[in-house]
């Protein structure tokens, strides 16, 4: 799946000849599954059409910030709130110098002010202008800022002359897109485990008891330390999910089970974490034949028995101890609680969150956690569990090992 893949991405069109290239840039970018929606300056409708890019990109073109039928269908702060990441392509030496002074004149300048999503911009003009001090100093002010500039490459130009000042092609523009959204490899050479899911105890040959975990958080950290350089082995329980790309997978169903696989995958792991919700109690014993009602067992059917806790066995060790990182789904006083985990299992760190919280926990694809450990806490506010799983693996990166991406 490309890094691109789902990525929400606003290109901004300014007014240059390369503005047609940004037709076959939008299509480039759909190939690499991302959602494009497309801001046009003034200047860029003098040499296209809007409604190409409407019927390439599938979407409303964005052209007025005073519009209010275009406010109304999705208003400028609610399109700079929606973007995961702006591109503007062709990026001509007026736009420059207007987001370099922080102008909010045109949609796409304001949105360029209102939203937080990382800045991309292709420049496109004159050799002249491109060499320009003005132009270079403005060049400078945005990458200060944190903007990213593709470009420009240089050769012959439209208006005769020869240097640089031309815009990337869409496909050198796409591969820069996707290098810069390659994740840094702050596991590269480490050995991590991931405990993942519910379990499941049996009672009898048709019965179990388990919880609603969806196994979606440990899941998508296997992938985010996998994509992190780890050599990943996550440890599942019984869920409906696809191996991540690159992880190594070992199905597990009961506690005793998820232990076993635990201590064995614990023995050469750098790194453990334990995202699975395991059951605390298990039935004494499992009957053979199925339970029957008929049988006088009104009450007092299932004597359970406390199951061992995975994440305080890993964490007690006193040799080949890894870093030992658990999860605290809590309802009420979650910080406190919390913490008194990272206590009483002995763990190096703990990732609490409130599964009270419609928004996250869960069934849900949302997450928001707060990260507590020695030195402290660290809230990584709501987002998709995907997103949050790559925060993650990089603040623990960087607590185990001191690896900043
Ligand atoms: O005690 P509680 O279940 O709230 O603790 C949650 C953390 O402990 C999670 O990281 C979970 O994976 C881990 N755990 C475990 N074995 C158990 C119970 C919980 O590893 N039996």
């Amino acid at each position: 799946m490309s890094l691109l893949a789902d990525k929400r991405i606003l290109l901004g069109v300014t007014g240059g000849i390369a503005a047609y290239k940004s037709a076959d840039l939008v299509r480039r970018l759909q190939d690499q599954g991302a959602r494009v929606r497309v801001v046009m300056t003034a200047g860029a409708q003098e040499f296209v059409r809007p409604l190409t890019f409407q019927a390439l990109s599938g979407n409303p073109v964005h052209t007025d910030l005073l519009d209010p039928a275009a406010e109304a269908a999705m208003g400028h702060i609610e399109l700079a709130k929606w973007a995961d990441l702006i591109l503007i392509a062709p990026a001509s030496a007026s736009c420059m110098a207007r987001l370099a002074a922080g102008m909010a004149d045109d949609l796409l300048a304001t949105l360029c002010l209102a939203s937080e999503a990382p800045l991309h911009l292709a420049p496109a003009m004159n050799q002249a202008m491109w060499r320009h001090p003005a132009t270079q100093a403005n060049a400078q002010t945005l990458q200060s800022r944190g903007a990213t500039l593709l470009g420009p490459g240089a050769g012959s130009q439209a208006c005769g002359d020869v240097g640089p000042g031309r815009m990337l092609e869409p496909l050198e523009i796409v591969e820069q897109l996707v290098s810069a959204a390659a994740p840094a490899q702050v596991l590269k050479g480490k050995r991590v485990t991931i405990t993942a899911g519910p379990t499941r105890e049996a009672l009898d040959p048709v019965r179990y008891l388990s919880n609603h975990s969806s196994g979606k958080m440990g899941f998508a950290i296997a992938a985010a330390a996998a994509r992190a350089g780890a050599d990943v082995t996550l440890i599942a329980g019984p869920v409906r999910l696809d191996t991540p790309a690159d992880v190594n997978r070992v199905d597990v169903t009961s506690t005793n089970e998820m232990l076993a696989a635990a201590e064995q995958a614990a023995d050469t792991a750098d790194l453990f974490i334990s995202a699975a919700a395991v059951v605390d109690f298990r039935p004494a014993v499992i009957a053979t034949q199925k339970i029957k009602k008929e049988d006088g067992n009104d009450s007092d059917v299932l004597q359970l028995v406390k199951n061992p806790d995975i994440v305080a066995t890993i964490a007690g060790r006193k040799h080949k101890r890894p870093f030992t990182v658990g999860f605290a789904a809590e309802t009420e006083k979650v910080i406190e609680h919390a913490k008194s985990k990272l206590a009483r299992k002995g763990l190096d760190m703990i990732v609490a969150n409130d599964v009270s919280d419609p928004q996250g926990g869960f069934n849900s694809d949302h997450n928001q956690v707060v990260v507590i450990d020695q030195g402290g806490e660290q809230a990584l506010p709501a987002a998709l569990k995907t997103e949050l799983a790559t925060q993650l693996i990089s603040l623990i990166a960087d607590r185990a090992f001191g690896k900043s991406g």
